[in-house]
């Protein structure tokens, strides 16, 4: 769907789908110039990642293996509950593997920090961080973050595999939340 369809429930459209394809095609260029003979795994964090990982997988102009985690940092709210548990694991062994972790957000930095040192912990040649998003003012973990889209206000955002208790996931742009919605 598109903003249009949900627009009472929006403040404002932050991206719309040409930006979005747009930037990830970018950030697929950054990647594959780093990576160039190398052999590269990228790892979706589902579930909001699975329109990045579409889309920016299909951006490359070269080979590249995808692999998926499944996390849970968040109960169905907008709060974190600082607790990350595994609820998929790789079906990869990273030993000796380039690594590049492909999420949509990065907002306190718990789940991505977490994650990476899980990962570090099982002998990659490499591990990278690749986000659409990240809001700096809610960071509260250090985490290195080598490819960006976007950093964003500290406001609630959805769309484009960004949820709000399920559901805004299939609109093609994404939004500002509007308050209405959630309080
Ligand atoms: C989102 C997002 C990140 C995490 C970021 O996932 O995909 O993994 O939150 O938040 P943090 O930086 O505060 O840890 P979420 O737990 O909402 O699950 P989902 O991908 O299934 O929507």
């Amino acid at each position: 769907m598109d903003a249009s369809d949900v627009e009472n429930d929006l403040v404002n459209v932050l991206f719309t789908e040409e930006q979005i394809q747009r930037r990830l095609t970018e950030l697929a260029r950054d990647i594959e110039a780093d990576y160039e003979d190398k052999d590269l795994l990228i790892v979706g964090i589902l579930r909001g990642a699975v329109m990045v990982m579409a889309d920016l997988a299909r951006s490359f102009s070269r080979h590249l293996e995808m692999d998926w985690m499944a996390v849970t940092s968040y109960g169905s709210g907008t709060k974190s509950s600082g607790v990350v548990r595994i609820l998929k694991d790789l079906d990869t062994d990273i030993s000796g593997r380039h690594v590049v972790v492909v999420d949509e957000i990065i907002d306190t930095g718990l789940t991505l920090s977490w994650l990476t040192s899980n990962l570090s912990s099982r002998s990659p040649a490499s591990v990278e961080i690749c986000t659409l998003l990240r809001k700096p003012e809610a960071l509260t973990m250090p985490v290195e973050v080598k490819y960006v889209g976007w950093d964003i206000p500290n406001e609630f955002v959805v769309g484009y595999g960004l949820d709000y208790r399920e559901r805004y996931r299939n609109l093609r742009d994404i939004g500002t939340l509007a308050p209405h919605v959630y309080s």
